[in-house]
């Protein structure tokens, strides 16, 4: 369930094979899209990835402010059909060459967030012991049918909080749940998150690219440039677009399927782990395929597509390998 619900215009993404003048509809500068273009298409992480859209055809979304454990739970049934999962769609394999780095069968590993649990099996393969951490009791129980392995131990828990967790293991993982749009709350799971860290322990953090987010509207542009109408976006077109899908520029809050959900720079990033005492020693971008985000794209469009940022933080480095 959401709170605080608005409706918004429909944004300037598509959903893979449909018509997309329905959901441009509330946008008449910018009604001649048609099936096929290279037009921004829904990517997710608590976004949809294709399927129908609640609302969608109606001409508008609510925007969730202030997710929360229901609001997760309600995407329970579709999620490994409509949401990207990170275990399934790090081609580049930056994630699981971290973790496999840092793994070791007297090791353990808890991971925070870790909704239906796509990474757990990968954990399992990896680690000794395995702490998988969320607040979705549906969610958590889609984890459990998933990975039936004795190694993980299955804890449900409100991390925003802030509160001292009851275990401590050397590394932590939190993918793409730093992402309320709320800043006490996020601040809240990382208090947490560091309070689950052994002395010497290490994170592992994934958040959504706000960098990413530009570098998404260029491309359309170029795009346009190089292809000619209807292909990409005009500048008065990418304006916006952007202008419907950022919620607010200066807090990284980025309009996600109607969501509001957190997109982080990477100064940012850096700079609110040091200032919760979490040496960061790397910074790594997680790329995604192109078609993750636009629709068809071009055969030249390949090189720099879009990223998570991923950091590696905590311990001293002289404990497990920090780099
Ligand atoms: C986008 S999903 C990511 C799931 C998984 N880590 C992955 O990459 O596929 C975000 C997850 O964070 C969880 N989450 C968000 N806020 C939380 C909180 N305050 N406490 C515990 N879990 C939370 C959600 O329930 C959801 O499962």
């Amino acid at each position: 369930m959401c709170s605080g619900e608005a409706t918004v215009a429909g944004l300037g993404r598509g959903v893979g094979g449909e018509k997309l003048e329905h959901w441009v509809g509330g946008l008449a500068s910018v009604s001649t899209f048609m099936e096929g273009d290279h037009v921004r298409k829904w990517d997710c992480r608590g976004y949809f990835q294709g399927g129908q859209v609640p609302g969608r055809l109606a001409g508008g979304f609510a925007l969730c402010y202030g997710v929360d454990r229901d609001y997760w739970d309600s995407l329970a049934d579709r999620y490994e059909k409509d949401l990207l999962e990170i275990a399934r769609e790090d081609r580049s394999g930056v994630l699981t060459e971290e973790l496999e780095t840092l793994g070791g069968e007297g090791i353990s590993v808890a991971d925070l967030g870790c909704g239906p649990g796509s990474l757990l099996p990968f954990l399992v393969g990896n680690f000794g012991e395995v702490i998988a951490v969320d607040y979705a009791e549906q969610l958590l129980g889609q984890a459990r049918q998933r990975c039936r392995s004795r190694k993980v131990r299955f804890v449900c828990r409100d991390l925003s909080r802030g509160q001292p967790l009851p275990f401590k293991v050397e590394v932590v993982c939190c993918i793409n749940a730093l992402i309320d749009p709320d800043r006490d709350k996020r601040r809240g799971m990382l208090r947490s998150l560091r309070s689950a860290m052994s002395e010497k322990g290490l994170a592992v953090i994934v958040v959504p690219a706000l960098e990413s987010v530009f570098h998404v509207y260029h491309t359309l542009r170029m795009i346009r440039e190089r292809e000619g109408a209807p292909d990409g976006l005009d500048s008065n077109e990418a304006e916006l677009m952007m202008g419907e899908e950022v919620d607010s520029f200066t807090s990284g809050i980025i309009k996600v399927g109607g969501t509001a959900t957190k997109y982080w720079m990477q100064e940012e990033l850096t700079a609110t782990l040091t200032e919760l005492d979490l040496k960061v020693h790397r910074v790594r971008k997680v790329q995604y395929p192109w078609t993750e985000e636009i629709e068809n794209p071009p055969e030249w469009l390949d090189g720099m597509g879009p990223w998570d940022w991923l950091v590696i933080c905590g311990g001293d480095g002289d404990g497990l390998q920090a780099g």
